[in-house]
């Protein structure tokens, strides 16, 4: 079925169904800005996938039965199960702070995935393709994988630096070198297997060099998976692991539906895609393949690899202690800015490292002073000219050129997985709206107007045009920020639904119907250089000497306070939902105010200065953690911030653009 799109002139085939998984997460550690990149990426592409029409189904989870959340379990006091319960809890809490958009979550100690993993090592145990023996040899609990003494430096573990352990036990094992013949063949006949170029190339050189059966049980351990034909033995978390992907389509429990996503054939095209990262690339390049030509299973599409979120040079990884907290760049900037810098600024494959200089140096080029700004600049002239009430003029040639073209790199970029190449051609397409802004100088076309010596009709024509272009950015962005992009329709006129955008209708340039344009706060705030975290930026500086003292100061140096103890007091922004005086009280109004996160009641003593009817609305600084203290029989919870004249009446702190309600102030 192909669907057209795009004024009749941009084609793409569409239905295809669409399987995308990431590697399932340990759940030792909460997620971590490399772990989340690996989920923002992936959602990227399967909201893409949804916009573009395709049938969907886009899977993450949580791998439970390592040894290493069995510990954290112990240390933590908990069963392991009751552990890794709390842990999604966690894990979810943070993928929906990212806006996270899976269909279904797997955890390796559901039923249907223990179903799964046992009908297949069954299966395998049945066609000859385990059998049993000794292992002997290193094993790193981090990796959970066996190690060769080639694969150690320094005895240690390349990866973890960690001496791994010494284990000898009796194993069952998988037939892994038999499949190494077909595996080569399946890579010579499907170029794209495995994805990108790298990372296939090192996945030849391993299959060529031949491979050795794996062991694909652990004894004497009683978190896993038994086996079922050898039930004091646990399945090998690996080996467990790797099945999720089918599992969670319900192989082993529903045929029908695992027929209906992992099936190769039929129609409409299937899409079977796995994205992990780097170096868990041979289980899935590998030793997964085999196992599925083992049990008679198709393979998938395609195995993207993708490179590492570095930090400071070095990989970020729980096990180095080298994290940064996705929720804290949330906290600040809402998701959309972190999703922007990571798909953007990483070539899709490579490493790419994370900085908050660099993070806030781009949100502020790309964000404050690019899209955000332009979007200021249209609305606020939509609304100047036109009341913000826009009637359709025909496109504007080469802007809606641009576009054209830019959809088409775009969609190309998208469907190569090449992400960060589509977001930059969106803002390619910015830059273009931003020069025919500057080229019909509209402020001009309106002031020969109103001289009565212009053309009202080509300011309208300029107007809608740019609206319209930022229309469908929006859309061609809206996979990778899905709520500014929501928001930005919303500004040009063009308010969101609720319904999935589809690119055959809302990527097509409109050349008729109207629009109201709403103008409003920067979408972005620039920030000044001096707002970088603290924590990393600003270090106790060296006391001044006495002579060189400014003289005496109301402030003197012994009696100021660190750093530390100004951000121990935690001051928001807030917005007053409602607001009424407090009976019997000359100062005092009782309000409702939104912190974003929460709303909450508040008493201030600011009735003298202000009627409560006019504090309605407005964006006021709270003191967010005060205790909560009682002022005539109300519970009031934070403190308003106000200037406080002597023997005046007070003055509330303002901002000169309204901050979204919770935004940090320090
Ligand atoms: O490996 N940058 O889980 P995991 C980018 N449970 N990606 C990173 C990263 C970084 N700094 N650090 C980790 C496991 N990742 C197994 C997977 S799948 C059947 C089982 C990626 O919690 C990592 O490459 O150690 C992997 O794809 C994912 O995060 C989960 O890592
Ligand atoms: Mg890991």
């Amino acid at each position: 079925m192909t669907r057209t799109g795009y004024n009749g002139r941009f084609r793409y085939s569409t239905m295809s169904r669409f399987y995308l998984t990431t590697a399932i997460d340990y759940v030792n550690n909460r997620p971590h800005l490399g772990t989340a990149y690996e989920k923002i990426a992936a959602d990227v592409i399967a909201r893409y996938h949804r916009l573009a029409g395709d049938d969907v189904r886009f899977v993450m989870g949580n791998d439970e039965h390592s040894q290493n959340v069995f510990r954290r379990s112990t240390e933590a006091g908990l069963d392991p199960l009751a552990y890794c319960d709390r842990m999604e809890g966690e894990f979810r809490t943070v993928w929906a702070g990212l806006n996270i958009s899976f269909d279904d979550f797997i955890r390796t100690t559901q039923p249907r995935h223990k179903a799964a993993v046992q009908a297949m090592v069954q299966h395998a145990f049945a066609s000859g393709d385990i059998y049993e023996g000794l292992y002997e040899g290193w094993y790193c609990v981090s990796c959970e994988e066996f190690k060769p003494d080639k694969g150690l430096i320094d005895g240690q573990c390349p990866v973890h630096r960690t001496t791994p352990d010494w284990i000898k036990e009796k194993n069952y094992f998988f037939r892994l070198s038999k499949y190494r013949d077909a595996l080569l063949e399946h890579y010579a006949t499907h170029q794209d297997f495995v994805a990108p170029e790298p990372r296939r190339n090192e996945m030849l050189r391993l299959l060529e060099g031949g491979l050795e059966d794996i062991s694909v049980s652990r004894a004497g351990q009683a978190w896993g998976i038994p086996l079922p034909f050898a039930p004091e033995n646990v399945v090998y978390v690996w080996y467990d692991a790797l099945i999720n992907y089918a599992a969670a389509v319900g192989y082993g429990t529903d045929p029908a539906l695992f027929d209906q996503w992992w099936a190769q054939t039929g129609e409409p095209r299937r899409q079977v895609v796995h994205l992990v990262g780097k170096d868990i690339t041979r289980f899935h390049c590998v030793v997964w393949p085999a196992m599925l030509m083992s049990a008679g299973l198709p393979l998938p599409t395609q195995i993207f690899g993708h490179g590492w979120v570095l930090f400071k040079g070095e990989k970020m990884s729980k096990s180095l202690g080298t994290v940064v907290d996705p929720l804290d760049a949330v906290e600040k900037f809402g998701p959309d800015p972190l999703r922007l810098f990571l798909s953007k600024e990483i070539v899709f494959g490579n490493d790419g490292d994370f900085s908050w200089d660099r993070f806030e140096e781009k949100y502020n080029a790309d964000l404050a002073n690019n899209l955000g700004n332009l979007v200021s600049r249209v609305t606020a002239m939509a609304d100047r000219y036109r009341q913000g009430h826009l009637r359709a003029t025909p496109a504007a040639p080469h802007l809606a050129a641009a576009g054209l073209e830019a959809a088409t790199r775009w969609k190309q970029a998208f469907d190569d997985l090449s992400i960060d190449v589509a977001c930059a051609v969106v803002f390619q397409f910015v830059d273009r709206i931003n020069e025919y802004i500057a080229t019909e100088a509209p402020w001009k076309l309106a002031k020969a107007a109103a001289g009565g010596a212009g053309d009202n009709a080509a300011l309208d024509a300029v107007l809608w045009n740019a609206t319209e272009a930022l229309r469908v950015a929006a859309v061609m962005l809206s996979p990778v920020m899905p709520a500014a992009c929501d928001e930005i329709r919303r500004r040009v006129g063009d308010a969101p639904t609720g319904a999935q955008l589809l690119w055959a209708q809302d990527g097509q340039w409109r050349e008729s119907g109207e629009r109201f344009v709403v103008s409003g706060a920067a979408l972005w705030p620039r920030l000044e250089p001096k707002e970088t975290p603290v924590s990393e930026e600003i270090k106790p500086e060296v006391a001044v000497p006495a002579e060189s003292q400014p003289p005496a100061s109301q402030w003197p140096l012994e009696s100021r306070i660190s750093i530390e103890d100004f951000m121990k007091v935690d001051l928001r922004v807030a917005k007053i939902l409602t607001a009424e005086r407090v009976p019997n009280s000359k100062k005092l109004v009782k309000l409702t105010i939104d912190l974003g996160s929460e709303q909450r009641t508040l008493v201030a003593g600011i009735a003298e200065s202000y009627e409560a009817d006019a504090l309605v609305g407005r964006t006021v600084a709270i003191v967010a953690n005060l205790k909560p203290a009682k002022l005539m029989g109300i519970e009031s919870n934070g403190m308003i911030l106000a200037a406080s004249p002597d023997g005046g009446k007070p003055m509330l702190v303002a901002f000169d653009q309204a901050p979204a309600p919770g935004t940090r102030i320090r």
